[in-house]
């Protein structure tokens, strides 16, 4: 760091309410002669601030600017990790309700799909519910895949113009005070799973059952997922999409389980699950097109995705009120929804 700054960052550092005003004169009078003092983006925030918390904030950085801070950035990390991975009262509440504000959208969206729709179109419905129950903003880019596009692991784009007689791959979260629920339904356009849809769907469920049900005080990260690959590798083998378990991760690429919190990927050690922690359950078997098994599976992509609260009495599923079961879903599908009257005028009508 080139003297000048460094002398002022010591300064900054150190400097009391009441003097900030005349370390902001003589730092204005510096950049008075040398202007390009205003391309440091610390210093230019020191100008312009003026409240007590900006004050704060730029002591702060000025100390990481010249490491001169007396806490150790090894060890915070992990302490940080063990406070945010144990959720209190009030984090729960928040998830808890995060969680049901997704879980309304999911259902809603059950209720209002139909093959003509687009993957915007059933975004939308999510994010609307979710906003109208007050929730700020989305804790991380929705995700609204139908058919291959179910099959591309973190797919954003939800540009396809018609759903067409596809399952839906619907993974969203509301964030509510900064705390996000991570939710995923894949679901039948035309209300009805195919035959073979169901078969991979029902592999799904199984899975996502074993792996909630190891979702108990004093089990690992690994015990779920062992638990959900076993019954996926289970279920692919006796349909011969797979010969043997080593081929599972062609199949069935990630992992089941995280942490949610204030980030959809919340920090923690990962150790040992323990009261009040929340995290995913989240198996999901994706075939795209040209996989080397029988063409009459590609383009079938499911995810099932429960926000889960472990607690003393066993796994509480946050997210239980969007249904899970096949015939559950399809029941719901038929259900009315406000929107089956929606009719917007068309832009063909305009005048030109
Ligand atoms: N939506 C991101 C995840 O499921 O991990
Ligand atoms: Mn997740
Ligand atoms: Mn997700």
């Amino acid at each position: 760091m080139i003297g000048k700054k460094y002398v002022l960052y010591q300064k900054i550092k150190n400097i009391k309410e009441s003097s900030a005003d005349s370390l902001r004169s003589e730092l204005q009078g510096l950049v008075t002669r040398d202007p390009s003092l205003l391309e440091d983006q610390i210093l230019k925030d020191f100008l312009e601030s003026s409240h007590l918390d900006v004050l704060n904030e730029i002591r702060q950085k000025t100390a990481f600017a010249i490491k001169d801070y007396n806490f150790d950035l090894e060890k915070l990390p992990q302490i940080m990790k063990g406070l945010r991975e144990i959720k209190t009262e009030e984090e729960i509440e928040l998830i808890r309700k995060a969680a049901f504000f997704s879980a309304v959208g999911q259902v809603e969206v059950m209720k209002a799909i139909h093959p003509g729709m687009s993957e915007r179109e059933i975004q939308g419905i999510h994010e609307f519910v979710y906003r109208k129950y007050g929730a700020a903003d989305q804790g991380y880019p929705s995700i609204v895949g139908a058919g291959g596009n179910a099959c591309v692991l973190h797919y954003i784009e939800n540009n396809k113009f018609e759903l067409n007689n596809e399952l839906v791959l619907m993974d969203l979260g509301a964030e509510l005070s900064g705390y996000t629920a991570d939710v995923t339904r894949t679901i039948p356009s035309t209300g009805t799973f195919t035959p073979d849809q169901r078969l991979l769907y029902e592999i799904v469920y199984a899975s996502q059952e074993k792996g909630i049900q190891a979702a108990v005080i004093g089990n690992s990260f690994v015990d779920i997922y062992k638990a959900s690959f076993d019954a996926i590798a289970l279920g692919l083998i006796e349909l011969g999409i797979i010969e043997s378990r080593t081929e599972v991760k062609k199949y069935f690429p990630h992992g089941v389980s995280h942490h949610i919190g204030l980030d959809v990927h919340d920090p923690g050690n990962y150790g040992l699950l323990a009261a009040d922690m929340i995290i995913t359950v989240e198996p999901g078997i994706y075939i795209p097109e040209g996989s080397p098994c029988d063409p009459r599976w590609w383009n079938i992509g499911i995810r099932i995705e429960d926000d889960i609260l472990i607690t003393k009495k066993g796994p509480k599923n946050l997210s239980g009120f969007a249904p899970r079961k096949w015939d559950e879903i399809e029941k719901i599908i038929q259900q009315k929804s406000p929107l089956d009257d929606f009719n917007l005028p068309s832009a063909e009508s305009l005048s030109k």
